[in-house]
């Protein structure tokens, strides 16, 4: 090896060396990470939580993802854990959010309407619950929302008309809840299979029978 070819490695490990402080900086967007901190203390810092950690990376921490380029928070995915409480607020002050997901929980209480902040939503799972009230008609605000599933909760109420309306839905499953009146007609609504709007209380209307 002569020494030319040896400074040059030399000087490629000094510039890999000096970047590195950089590339081991923290990714996390400080305000995704006060809400997520938000949400983890209106879960009682339950154990299911355990890696949100505030000294670390919240692009590292279990459950949620950042994205590649900007490193904001994208996706929130909370399942099949015993969990009780409503959604804390602080969930819509994840403004890069793309995927939120709570499923199989004992979470009660509302969908917040406040989750119509949430203008990049995709997809929106949050069955298998004990979620109660009224779907919120904001939802219908969040228009590139392309996945909507509220089954097995006790939502009350009517279908909101805006529903017809999203531009980008493609799913959507309301089943087991106790939801009444006639299912708006439009977009994907009398698309989806009869099953979506199944035991419920008094939904009417394609594609279920007709409204008496
Ligand atoms: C919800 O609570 C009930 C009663 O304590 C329990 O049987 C059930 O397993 C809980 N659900 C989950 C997902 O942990
Ligand atoms: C679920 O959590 C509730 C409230 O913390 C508790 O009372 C209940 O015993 C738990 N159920 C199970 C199966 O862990
Ligand atoms: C909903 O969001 C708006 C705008 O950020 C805020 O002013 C309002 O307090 C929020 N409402 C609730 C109930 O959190």
């Amino acid at each position: 090896m002569n020494h030319l070819s040896l400074f040059t490695i030399l000087s490629l490990l000094v510039t890999i060396l000096s970047q590195s402080p950089h590339s081991l900086s923290e990714k996390c967007n400080p305000k995704d990470k006060q809400a997520l901190l938000s949400i983890k203390k209106a879960f009682k810092n339950d154990y299911y939580f355990a890696s949100w950690e505030p000294a670390t990376d919240c692009c590292d921490w279990y459950i949620v993802r950042c994205d590649y380029t900007n490193s904001r928070i994208i996706s929130l995915e909370i399942f099949e854990h015993n969990l009780s409480g409503s959604i804390p607020r602080a969930v819509s002050d994840l403004p890069f959010l793309e995927t939120l997901v709570i499923h199989t929980t004992n979470i009660s209480g509302p969908v917040p309407s406040n989750l119509s902040q949430l203008k990049n939503l995709k997809y929106l799972r949050l069955d298998q619950n004990s979620l109660s009230g009224s779907i919120p008609p904001s939802l219908a605000q969040i228009s590139s929302l392309t996945s909507l599933f509220l089954g097995h909760n006790k939502l009350t109420g009517a279908l909101p008309k805006g529903l017809a309306s999203l531009p980008a839905l493609r799913d959507l499953d309301v089943s087991y809840n106790r939801l009444c009146g006639r299912i708006p007609t439009g977009g994907i609504m009398q698309k989806v299979d009869s099953s979506s709007y199944s035991n419920n209380k008094c939904l009417c209307g394609s594609p279920l029978p007709n409204c008496k």
